[in-house]
């Protein structure tokens, strides 16, 4: 797997690695600023478990672990995936997400060709709604959806989508695409809406709303999102495209007023404290007003809903934030970014050896 460092993939090894001791993982991840070792550290004893750092553009890299683990599953979760940051600088969103993409497609192509079992391998690329473009008040994206992205992000990550299918079609190679709405929960990083509101109101630090924050997202709670990549690796079609969602949609002010009395509570701080925090600010350029994704086919195909209510996982997503001051403590100093000289000095220094 890639990017299992970041907030999806840390909370998919948690999810996956002692449930399938019969499996080995191994999990390329480059650290940038969003990958903290910190969020799988309780994995990284495990006898099935095994990381490597590096870029999933380097494709000397790629090839010798191919090489060396011969694997017969991808499950690519890496890439650049904050919206504001792509705005600011597009060209990394395209060298991770689209040629990393396809360097990983073109070595798993090579590999699996040369092997009798083609049919029996899965390159699982996990993707986005965003893709979809944007909604009105009304309307769902359907898998058949035609993509239409709109900010650097969304269309570096559509391009990827198209390249998998492209391999898909050309070579045969076996893949599966999951395109799934906002994620949150334990280990996100504090950029995205859901942890910065928690994680400002807890120092009471203004929460910057983007425009008047009635922008419409659904959010899908990270877990629930787990327990579908699972069921699509395992019986998913290959070739196929799968839309994963919580059903849950809020307007960008409802959902950050409704965690803000949540944490006023949890905190026993006079109601409305936090809402004070509430500062609107300018909109983000090309700002996608609603997203919203119909999951008939994944609910018919692999008997998947989510299993959380969004008040039960806002719940534990709060609790987790108040119970991980530490973590939050290290992101906020940025020390986190010296766990691996910590975790894994030996690594580096044999590195250096060459
Ligand atoms: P994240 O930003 O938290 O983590 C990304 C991880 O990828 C980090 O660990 C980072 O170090 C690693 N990485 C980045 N560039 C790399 C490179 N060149 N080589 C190797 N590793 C690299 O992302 P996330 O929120 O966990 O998202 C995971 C995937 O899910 C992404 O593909 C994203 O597009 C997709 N997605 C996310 C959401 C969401 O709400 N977070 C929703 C839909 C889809
Ligand atoms: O839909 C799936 C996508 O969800 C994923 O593909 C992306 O990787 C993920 O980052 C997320 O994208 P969004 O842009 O929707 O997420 P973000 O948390 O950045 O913003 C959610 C909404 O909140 C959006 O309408 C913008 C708004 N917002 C965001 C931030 C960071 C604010 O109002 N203020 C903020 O400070």
């Amino acid at each position: 797997m890639t990017g299992g460092a970041g907030f999806i993939g840390s909370n998919y090894l948690h999810w996956m690695v002692s449930r399938h001791p019969e499996i080995r993982f191994v999990n390329l991840d480059l650290l940038t600023y969003a990958g903290n070792l910190a969020n799988i550290e309780s994995i990284s004893a495990e006898a099935n478990y095994e990381f490597v750092q590096g870029d999933i553009t380097d494709s000397a890299l790629v090839e010798m672990l191919f090489q060396t683990h011969g694997f017969d599953t991808v499950v690519h979760f890496a890439a650049e995936s904050h919206v504001d940051r792509s705005i600011e600088d597009p060209l990394s969103f395209v060298r991770t997400n689209v040629i990393g993409t396809t360097i990983l497609l073109e070595t798993a192509r090579t590999f699996w060709k040369a092997s009798d079992s083609m049919s029996l391998c899965r390159f699982h690329h996990v993707s986005t709604d965003e893709v979809y473009g944007s909604l009105g008040t009304t309307g769902q994206f359907l898998e058949s959806t035609p993509y239409a992205p709109r900010s650097p992000y969304a269309a570096s990550k559509a391009s990827s989508d198209h390249f998998v299918r492209a391999f898909a079609e050309t070579y045969g190679l076996p893949i599966l695409i999951t395109n799934c709405s906002n994620n949150f929960g334990p280990y996100q990083f504090p950029e995205k809406l859901i942890p910065l509101t928690i994680v400002n109101a807890v120092s009471e630090q203004a929460i910057p709303v983007y425009g008047r924050g009635d922008n419409i997202r659904d959010w899908l709670f990270v877990l629930d999102h787990c327990e579908a990549l699972e069921l699509v690796l395992q019986r998913g079609t290959p070739g196929q495209t799968y839309l994963i969602g919580g059903g849950n949609e809020w307007s960008n002010l409802d959902l950050v007023n409704k965690i803000l009395d949540r944490v006023d509570e949890s905190l026993s701080r006079p109601e409305g404290t936090g809402r004070a925090l509430v500062s609107f600010v300018d909109d983000r350029p090309g700002h996608d007003f609603r997203y919203s994704v119909n999951t008939d086919r994944i609910q018919a195909e692999l008997d998947w809903r989510p299993s959380h209510s969004l008040d039960e996982a806002l719940e534990l997503t709060v609790t987790w934030y108040l119970e991980n001051q530490d973590w939050i403590e290290c992101v906020k100093d940025e020390s986190y970014m010296r766990y691996y000289d910590r975790m894994y000095g030996d690594r580096i220094s044999n590195k250096d050896d060459g």
